[in-house]
């Protein structure tokens, strides 16, 4: 280990020590999990955070010592709170990996911010029952001991209070304080950690009031100053009201994890690359400083959000849902970065080997008659294809109507794997065997479909089948 640890520090591919990353597989078209974990470790992560526990995702990961937090998501919660049905999920999805040479797994996150008020209080009385009953089968099977469940929050857990807004006064959110206390307690009992997300890129969007300068890591005019501590970003502020928020609760000392921090590089006008750039900048090196935050300075474990982007993610929260990767949706490094924290800013290392579609494009057809339909036929596009980079402030805002118009028509033929009959939208649009992208707004290709492991059954039918007729004749 130390040698193969050597050779990556040689070749300068070391992440900060602990850092870990989010992979999320929303997408059209995903990576195959091989290559995902390849990414991995061609650019030294160690640890990674998954929102499920699928079958592939698992396997490719067997074997390769990174440490894993798997998942269940808010809509399996109800179904764990039968003590029964979470010692199955438990002998399912964590201790048949359990072995030398398995998964190394850490944590398993009991749902996904379940608190947020936009779900009103849908997971309210399921994910604290959940969560124990989860540990408790985890305890029961053994590995209770390396294995500790957690439940990634929202920071809109705890606050402090408007006419006294300072880190130092920070509790849980009233109407869920008692339930907060008790899961703090079962936490500490068993010696899990807190998980926290902590968006600074969300305290902006729409806030115009916030200071700009204080969602970053290099300084601001006026810092708040709380009991003599100067504040002068916004994630050590937010970090240290939860920190006041555990101590009000009676459980100060206990370990917090940042389950997702990150910056999304499109489909704001605040995301970009050149924000998402000083972002980490700022973030990276104090990580591996292990700056910690003034009430809790020292090492931070860390998970970045995220690993790649991910085009078919819900967009309810904002259009810069789909663009939270440091990697493109290929695989592809977007900028200059140094997971090392040393400021070395080079690219990352990409996906290897991915299989693209041909260089074919669908676009507008200038000579188009009739173009009443078409807004109807954008928004059909747009609906299955992925627009967010249209909007105002995004890479592809620039475009005039007929080049949004390709844009449309070029994203969904490409989700719909370039099949001719999806680039047709009523005569208003052609093929192009031309790049049709501008310097600042891409036509992305998409890759060619992996084959996932629900085709794979037909596919060896129809194997077999095809075999049984060839020694037929
Ligand atoms: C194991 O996890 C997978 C993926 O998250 C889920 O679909 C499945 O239901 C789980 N297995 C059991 C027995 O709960
Ligand atoms: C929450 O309630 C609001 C207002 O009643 C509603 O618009 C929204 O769809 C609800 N959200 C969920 C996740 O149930
Ligand atoms: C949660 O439990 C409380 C107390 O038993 C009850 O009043 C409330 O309606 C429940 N909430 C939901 C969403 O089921
Ligand atoms: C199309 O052109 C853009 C901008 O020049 C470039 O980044 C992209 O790689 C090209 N795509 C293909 C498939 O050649």
């Amino acid at each position: 280990m130390w040698f193969l640890r050597w050779v990556m520090v040689f070749m300068g591919f070391v992440s900060v020590t602990g850092l870990g990353v989010n992979w999320g597989t929303q997408a059209t078209h995903k990576l195959p999990p091989e290559t995902v974990v390849q990414i991995l470790k061609n650019n030294g992560i160690q640890k990674v955070k998954l929102f499920d526990a699928d079958e592939t995702t698992m396997s490719a990961l067997a074997g390769t010592g990174i440490e894993v937090m798997v998942a269940i998501p808010n809509n399996g919660l109800d179904d764990m709170n039968s003590y029964d049905r979470a010692k199955e999920w438990v002998k399912k999805n964590i201790t048949r990996y359990h072995f030398n040479g398995g998964v190394n797994i850490k944590y398993v996150a009991v749902g996904n911010e379940p608190f947020l008020k936009s779900y009103n209080n849908s997971f309210l009385n399921i994910t604290l029952p959940a969560l124990q009953n989860i540990q408790n089968a985890l305890n029961e099977a053994g590995v209770g001991d390396s294995i500790k469940a957690t439940v990634p929050l929202n920071a809109d857990v705890y606050q402090s209070p408007a006419d006294n807004n300072v880190p130092s006064a920070g509790t849980f959110r009233p109407d869920i304080s008692a339930l907060m206390t008790e899961m703090v307690q079962f936490l500490s009992k068993n010696g899990a950690p807190f998980t926290v997300n902590i968006y600074p890129f969300l305290s902006l969007y729409g806030n115009d009031d916030f200071p700009f300068n204080y969602a970053f890591f290099d300084g601001v005019n006026t810092p708040i100053i709380d009991k003599g501590i100067s504040y002068t970003n916004v994630f050590d502020a937010n970090f240290d009201t939860l920190v006041s928020a555990l101590k009000a609760a009676g459980y100060g000392d206990l370990p917090i994890l940042v389950g997702e921090v990150g910056w999304p590089t499109d489909g704001d006008k605040n995301a970009n690359d050149g924000n998402a750039l000083r972002f980490y900048k700022g973030l990276l090196p104090r990580l591996a400083a292990n700056q910690g935050t003034p009430l809790r300075p020292g090492f931070i474990e860390v998970y970045l959000f995220a690993l790649i982007d991910e085009d078919a993610k819900s967009i309810a929260p904002g259009n810069f849902e789909r663009h939270w990767g440091i990697f493109r949706y290929d695989g592809q490094p977007k900028f200059l970065m140094d997971l090392s924290g040393k400021g070395q800013d080079k690219l990352l290392n990409g996906a290897q080997n991915v299989k693209y579609l041909p260089s074919k494009w669908c676009m507008f057809n200038p000579d188009a008659k009739d173009l009443s339909k078409l807004p109807d036929n954008i928004n059909y596009a747009c609906t299955f294809g992925d627009c967010t980079t249209l909007g105002d402030g995004c890479s592809c805002n620039n475009l005039d109507a007929n080049g949004k118009a390709s844009y449309a028509f070029n994203m969904y033929f490409q989700v719909q794997n370039q099949n001719p009959s999806a680039c047709n939208f009523e005569g208003l649009a052609k093929l192009s065997e031309q790049n049709i992208s501008t310097p600042t707004c891409n036509f992305p290709i998409q890759m060619v479909p992996s084959l996932s492991f629900s085709l794979m059954p037909s596919f060896v039918v129809f194997l077999v089948i095809t075999l049984s007729m060839v020694m037929l004749f």
